[in-house]
């Protein structure tokens, strides 16, 4: 087979980190995809920034949206971010251009990620998105694949590097919050506007697509309660600490008593408090990690790292290896139509817990 020919958008920590791996590892990457996996195309805003790859062997689009009709592109890597926007246009484009789009967009998938895979489905192409939960854990593939004979009671997880970050530092070196949040973004874990960190919605975007994966549901942000840790405070952390605990951030995705499943599914993202004898306690810095309770698995602890160029570029080049071996599989994990179908899931915060 011939090789598979990577349209790839956005060159930032993600897109650079993606450059590098598949030069890094290309004679690898080639053999265990059956092909070569190379980059002919890119794109991102300013042509002239100095991102520390070779981009002179690429071709440069000035329109990004180009890259989805482009003729010497098989696949398209959207690695702009953003919900809507130039992200939205990219991937519509792509699928309707029958392009395979691979993304590490959690929060467009959490807003559009059934309309998405609809389309793909429809034209018969891969929808990928591994980077787009935890990083470089496999945990999307975990859930689809490894699990999907099992019914799941419930996910819990650590979903945003950023904040672990935040809070382990807090604790350990007792430092400033704002101090700690620019250490992150120097280290490229924090999303273009923190904001969406620190204020739990990266990760109710990432729950929603957890939701969707474990329970069946339409992936749905505004179905996710959510609550950040801006007003966490050092003598909040000291306190939990004297009281044998720990602060994380924790999405939280479960069936409720209602035996309507999906109606009765709760979906949260808030600050806890994590005994100390909890796995969730000792996971430190920008480490992910989520654990899921399945009837016949029992309990599946995925743990590793949840942000930055290496780990995430690990989980986009694994789906593109995916793609270079023909596997095209279903987005999430059921059919478009069947999610269409599913009932609404109800918000935590509408249920009043
Ligand atoms: P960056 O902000 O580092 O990079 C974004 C890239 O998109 C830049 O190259 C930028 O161009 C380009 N871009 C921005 N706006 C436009 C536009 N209007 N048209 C064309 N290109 C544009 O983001 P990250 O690499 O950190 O994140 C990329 C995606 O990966 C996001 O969806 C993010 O949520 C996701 N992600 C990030 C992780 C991380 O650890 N950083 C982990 C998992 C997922 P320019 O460089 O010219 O400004
Ligand atoms: N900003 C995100 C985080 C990047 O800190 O977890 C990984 O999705």
């Amino acid at each position: 087979a011939d090789r598979l020919r990577v349209g790839l958008a956005g060159l930032g920590t993600v897109g650079a980190g993606v450059v590098r791996l598949l030069d890094a590892n290309a004679a690898l990457i080639e053999r265990r995809s059956g092909r070569a996996i190379e980059v002919v195309a890119v794109s991102a805003r300013d042509r002239t920034r100095d991102r520390g790859i070779d981009l002179s062997r690429f071709a440069w689009l000035d329109d990004t949206a180009a890259l989805a009709g482009h003729d010497e592109v098989d696949v398209v890597v959207e690695l702009i971010g953003g919900a809507d926007g130039p992200a939205l246009t990219l991937a519509r484009g792509a699928l309707s251009a029958g392009r395979g789009l691979v993304t590490a967009n959690k929060a467009m998938l959490a807003h559009h990620g059934l309309e998405l895979a609809a389309l793909a489905e429809e034209r018969g192409l891969p929808l990928k998105f591994e980077a787009a939960v935890a990083g470089g854990i496999p945990v999307i593939k975990g859930l689809r694949e490894g699990a999907a004979a099992n019914e799941i009671a419930r996910v819990t997880g650590i979903l945003n590097g950023t904040c672990n970050f935040i809070l382990s530092k807090m604790e350990a070196e007792g430092r400033d919050f704002a101090e700690v949040l620019s250490e992150a973004q120097a280290l490229g874990y924090a999303e273009a506007d923190p904001t969406f960190d620190i204020d739990g919605i990266d990760a109710a975007h990432k729950l929603a697509i957890l939701a969707s994966l474990a329970f069946g549901t339409r992936p749905a942000f505004g179905d996710v309660g959510v609550q950040g840790i801006r007003h966490v405070l050092g003598a909040d952390i000291a306190e939990a600490a004297a009281l044998g605990h720990r602060v994380r951030l924790v999405g939280v995705a479960e069936a409720g008593p209602s035996d309507q499943k999906g109606g009765g599914l709760f979906q949260r993202v808030h600050p806890h408090l994590v005994p100390i004898d909890h796995p969730l306690a000792h996971v430190t810095g920008s480490t992910n990690a989520v654990v899921a309770e399945g009837d016949h698995v029992g309990r599946l602890l995925f743990q590793g790292a949840g942000a930055g160029a290496g780990p995430t570029a690990s989980a986009v080049v694994a789906d593109l290896i995916d793609i270079a071996r023909g596997v095209v599989g279903t987005p999430f994990a059921m059919p478009a139509a069947a999610l269409a179908a599913a009932p609404r899931a109800d918000s935590g915060e509408r249920r009043g817990r």
